[in-house]
């Protein structure tokens, strides 16, 4: 016997005790799926806009082009400090505004002089784009970059080749001298009355990804990642990543189609929820930030809604993010913390109505209970029933419920309950309707308290697979828990009516 064979049957006897000889093969993935760079993005949860630039100086949120650079000087820039309270906060990326359309270069692009180069910061020779690209290395955060393609100060704009090669000569440097860029961020974003002209979208589309292969494309209409259709941060309580792309144009999306995605499309375009601290997207001295409750809320209805929740924190005039913005990002971290930490789910014995090919410790229930995408609960083949039962010593009380699809299998669950016994009638009770589930599902609800809870998959695109189940109880966004009821009574109706 060699070596190997014999390390090879000593690596199997300890666990031929617990481990069947012969596995049962995973589910059937359902296409579309996500490529590697979706799912590395979704997994993310939250990124940080940062939006810099002349506006940020001169009061405004759409410069007019005609700024004069000497007004850029943020004497106390320190990329360093946005990156730090971006990874403190919790978020996995940050994106910068490289190019607003006021057409201010934050690098010092060699084909305008509209730039850093011309600014008294650092007497013309800073790179924002550099310094941040070296801060987010070092603290292991994703860099993303945005290049708005309406651009109010160079004189191609309106000339369509000439102003497509200029783009994409500034794209490319972008592209070429940071190192590893996670996004690229795009909107359809033109003035009333502007110039006619046309964006070459498709050929952008290819550079970024030739040079970039690790990035996610985002726009109103993807490719690889989409708009959610406006900009207070929600989602549509049914989100599908699952999306035509062919139904949707830059610069000219249905809201609503965005919002919902499309139960029957053949693209994985998941969605990004972008929403400012701040009324405004640059920072302005009057100005104040949301409160932490408010940011809380937003994320229930992103990231609970199976989305991304991209939130910008603009830096101020000095270079730095300001104290009042610190301050909620910190209170945000903490009430997130304090709800999402505890999983009371975990203290239940998890059963299903069925487990795929009777193999428990592959597919069993409990693996409800474990973060990770690779472990699931999956159900045998051809049931007419898909539940999971928790049940508990003493009764929990509770009103949050968390459910996440391994989404590397494709989005399945389209709609969704959960039940409880009642503890004085002793029946089941519906607690809460739900539609799509996706990388991850919050719903708000009155708080019930019960020992034994059923939660249910009405109907999936196949068969259903659930990686995680979670039960929280969240008694600090109680006013805004209210009107979060009324929308999903609402969304009840509507399930009700259809
Ligand atoms: C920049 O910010 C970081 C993080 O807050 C801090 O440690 C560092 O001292 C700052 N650098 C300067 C030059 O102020
Ligand atoms: C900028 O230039 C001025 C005058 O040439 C010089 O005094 C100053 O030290 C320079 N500042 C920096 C940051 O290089
Ligand atoms: C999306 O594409 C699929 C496949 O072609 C089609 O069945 C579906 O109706 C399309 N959705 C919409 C909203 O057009
Ligand atoms: C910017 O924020 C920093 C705190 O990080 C603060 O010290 C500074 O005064 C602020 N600048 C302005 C112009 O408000
Ligand atoms: C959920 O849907 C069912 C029917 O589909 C309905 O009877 C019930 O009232 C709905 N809402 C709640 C909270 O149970
Ligand atoms: C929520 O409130 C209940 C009592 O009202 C308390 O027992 C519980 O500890 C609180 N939970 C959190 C996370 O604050
Ligand atoms: C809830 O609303 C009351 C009054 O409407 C207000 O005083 C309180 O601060 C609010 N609480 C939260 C957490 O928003």
């Amino acid at each position: 016997m060699s070596l190997i064979t014999l390390l090879f049957f000593f690596s199997i006897l300890p666990l031929s005790n617990s481990t069947p000889l012969k596995l049962k093969p995973n589910p059937l993935p359902i296409l579309p799926l996500p490529t590697s760079q979706q799912l590395q993005w979704q997994l993310g949860s939250m990124s940080m806009f940062l939006h810099f630039g002349p506006n940020t100086f001169t009061n405004s949120e759409w410069g007019t082009g005609k700024a004069n650079p000497s007004v850029f000087n943020p004497t106390h820039f320190n990329a360093t400090q946005w990156v730090q309270i971006a990874k403190d906060s919790g978020f996995s990326r940050v994106i910068l505004t490289a190019k607003h359309h006021d057409g201010f270069c934050l690098w010092p692009s060699d084909y305008t002089d509209y730039s850093v180069k011309s600014s008294p910061w650092r007497n013309g020779t800073g790179d924002v784009v550099a310094e941040l690209a070296s801060a987010a290395a070092d603290a292991g955060i994703g860099l993303g970059l945005y290049l708005s393609p309406w651009d109010r100060h160079d004189g191609s704009y309106g000339k369509t080749l000439e102003y497509n090669e200029f783009y994409l000569s500034q794209m490319t440097e972008l592209l070429t001298k940071y190192g590893e860029i996670k996004e690229v961020w795009l909107d359809g974003a033109k003035g009333e009355g502007e110039k006619d002209m046309a964006y070459f979208f498709d050929t952008w589309f290819s550079l970024i990804h030739q040079h970039q292969p690790g990035a996610v494309i985002f726009s109103d209409a993807g490719p690889d990642v989409r708009w959610i259709g406006d900009e207070a941060g929600f989602a549509g309580s049914t989100c599908w990543s699952l999306f035509n792309r062919t139904n949707a144009k830059i610069g000219d999306t249905d809201p609503l189609y965005s919002q919902e995605g499309d139960r029957f499309g053949e693209d994985w375009v998941p969605a990004e929820c972008d929403v400012s601290i701040r009324p405004g997207w640059f920072w302005h001295a009057l100005e104040s930030p949301k409160p932490a409750v408010k940011l809380l809320d937003i994320y229930y209805n992103s990231v609970g809604r199976n989305c991304l929740f991209l939130l910008n924190v603009p830096p101020n005039s000095s270079g730095l993010i300001s104290e009042q913005d610190i301050k909620v990002l910190e209170e945000f971290r903490k009430l997130k913390n304090s709800i999402f930490s505890n999983n009371l789910a975990r203290k239940a014995v998890v059963k299903s109505s069925s487990v795929r090919g009777g193999q428990d410790l592959q597919f069993g229930p409990k693996n409800v209970l474990e973060e990770g995408l690779d472990r699931y609960w999956a159900p045998e083949e051809n049931q007419k029933e898909w539940e999971l039962f928790l049940e508990f010593k003493d009764s929990v009380s509770f009103n949050v419920l968390e459910v996440r699809e391994p989404i590397q299998m494709g989005q399945r669950v389209a709609s969704f309950h959960l039940e409880v016994v009642n503890i004085r009638s002793g029946n089941w009770e519906r607690v809460v309707n739900g539609t799509t589930v996706g990388h991850k599902r919050l719903i708000k609800f009155p708080k019930v308290k019960s020992r034994s809870l059923k939660f249910v998959v009405d109907k999936a695109r196949t068969d259903p697979l659930i990686s995680y189940l979670g039960i929280y109880i969240d008694n600090l966004s109680r006013n805004t828990s209210k009107t979060i009821i009324t929308r999903t009574l609402q969304e009840q109706q509507q399930i009700h009516d259809s």
